[in-house]
Order: structure tokens, then C-alpha cells, then sequence
């Protein structure tokens, strides 16, 4: 395994609303064209050997947005989850889901969950989908989850703790890209990126292309990862 290619890939997929004003064009037509982009990323970090990429797709916060935004986007999920199936089985990829399932619209719950359970045995690469996720409130749902569970604090460690964040089976993200220019985390993956390297790029999500996936690859190469110790220390 190459150590300079990240192992989890988490994606902030930024900007599809911009992208359609750009172009005098509906908000909606930059989120569709948001679909185009996942596709392309997640074949190309499949035929890469990245076996993890998770996207933000829908933050608890997205919930303020005008109710025919939402219910576009949710429209939009709900067809992304039936008619990339066949695909999905094809390129042998997993779906997990990460965020709140009882906040989801009863259709796009459904067809997630068959989704999650047709493609649970899928190894190539596994897509994890952020919908209705938000990093502060997976943390305090964890907390009531191990408080719940009987255990006493002292013992609660962070390998116990992980287990009741919303996929325990998660690895931390090893690169967070954030496209459209904004320079923040918006509450995603608060818990797992505490040491993702983070790479930020001006393209707005639709116009996210391989050439720019390897860009942050060959960024990402280049850092030295020290997760707190001294270069000294690292050296072989
Ligand atoms: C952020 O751009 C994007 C979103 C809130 C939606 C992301 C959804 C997709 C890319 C669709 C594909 C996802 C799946 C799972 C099928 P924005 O609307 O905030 O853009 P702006 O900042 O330019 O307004």
C-alpha cells in the first residue's frame, strides 16, 4: 500500500448553487450537475485504489434552506439512491449512510436502507453519504448512547467512544477537500478529522475534475503527517 495515497477521502462538496448563478441557471441545475461531479470522483478514486470517499450531501443546517431546495435535493437523493444501484453493484461499491435516518423524507429512507443492504457485501470502495449530518450532534448523540449504555466514565475510551458515533466502522478521513473557496469545516466529520490534512480549492463542485483530484493527491503526498510528534522522531 502506497502511504502518500490517502486511504478515506472526505469531500465538502461546496458551491453547485453558485455554480448555476454563474450561468443564469436555476440553483437546482448546480446541484444536479453536483451529481455529475460525485460520479466522476467516486470512479476516479475507485479506479485509483481509494477504498473510502465520504461526502457531505446535506447538513442538519441545509434544513433552513427554502422548502423547494430541500425538496429538490431530496428528490435528487432519492433517484441518485435507485438509479445508481445497478451501477453501484457493477463497480462493486458499498453505500454507508452517516447523519440523522429518521430526519429523512419516508421514500428516501426506504430506498436508502434497501440501498445500504443490497450493497453491504460491495468491497471495491465504500461511499459513505452525509445527509442530514452534523459533527456536533453526532458527538452529544454518542455521549447519550455511552451514558445509555451503563458504562462507567473512566471506562470510555476514544475506541469505545468511536463506537457510538453514527458508523463505528469509519476511519478518519486522511484528506478533507472543500471546494468553492470557503475555508471551513462547517460541522463535518468534527470528531474523525482531528488530524485529516485539509486541502481547499477555488473550483466550485460542479466543475470538479480528475485533474483536480490529483492536484490535492500530489499535495497530499507532499505533507508530513507528524500527529503530534517531532520530524526527528519520524525519521527511519
Ligand atoms: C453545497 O452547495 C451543496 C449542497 C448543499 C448539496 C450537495 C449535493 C450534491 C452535490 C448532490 C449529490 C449528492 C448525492 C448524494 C446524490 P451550495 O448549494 O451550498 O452552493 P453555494 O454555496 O454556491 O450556494
Amino acid at each position: 500500500m502506497d502511504a502518500r495515497l490517502p486511504q478515506h477521502i472526505a469531500v465538502i462538496m461546496d458551491g453547485n448553487g453558485r455554480w448555476a448563478e454563474q450561468r443564469g441557471l436555476p440553483r437546482s441545475e448546480g446541484h444536479r450537475a453536483g451529481v455529475d461531479a460525485l460520479r466522476r470522483l467516486v470512479r476516479e478514486c475507485r479506479s485509483l485504489g481509494i477504498p473510502r470517499v465520504t461526502v457531505y450531501a446535506f447538513s442538519k443546517e441545509n434544513w433552513q434552506r427554502p422548502e423547494t431546495e430541500i425538496r429538490f435535493l431530496f428528490d435528487l437523493f432519492l433517484r441518485f439512491l435507485r438509479e445508481e444501484l445497478p451501477e453501484l453493484m457493477e463497480q462493486d461499491i458499498r453505500l454507508a449512510f452517516i447523519g440523522e435516518e429518521e430526519d429523512l423524507p419516508f421514500p428516501v429512507r426506504r430506498a436508502l436502507e434497501y440501498a445500504l443492504r443490497k450493497t453491504s457485501g460491495n468491497r471495491s470502495l465504500t461511499l459513505t453519504l452525509a445527509i442530514s449530518y452534523s459533527g456536533r450532534e453526532e458527538i452529544l448523540r454518542a455521549v447519550r448512547r455511552a451514558m445509555r449504555s451503563g458504562l462507567a466514565p473512566a471506562e470510555l475510551t476514544e475506541q469505545r467512544f468511536r463506537g457510538f458515533l453514527y458508523e463505528p466502522g469509519l476511519p478518519d478521513p486522511d484528506l478533507l477537500i472543500r471546494t468553492s473557496g470557503e475555508l471551513r469545516l462547517s460541522n463535518f466529520l468534527l470528531f474523525q478529522s482531528a488530524y485529516t490534512e485539509l486541502y481547499f480549492i477555488p473550483v466550485l463542485w460542479p466543475d470538479f475534475q480528475a485533474a483536480h483530484l490529483q492536484e490535492a493527491l500530489d499535495v497530499y503526498a507532499g505533507r508530513v503527517r507528524r500527529f503530534g510528534r517531532t520530524s526527528e522522531q519520524l525519521r527511519p
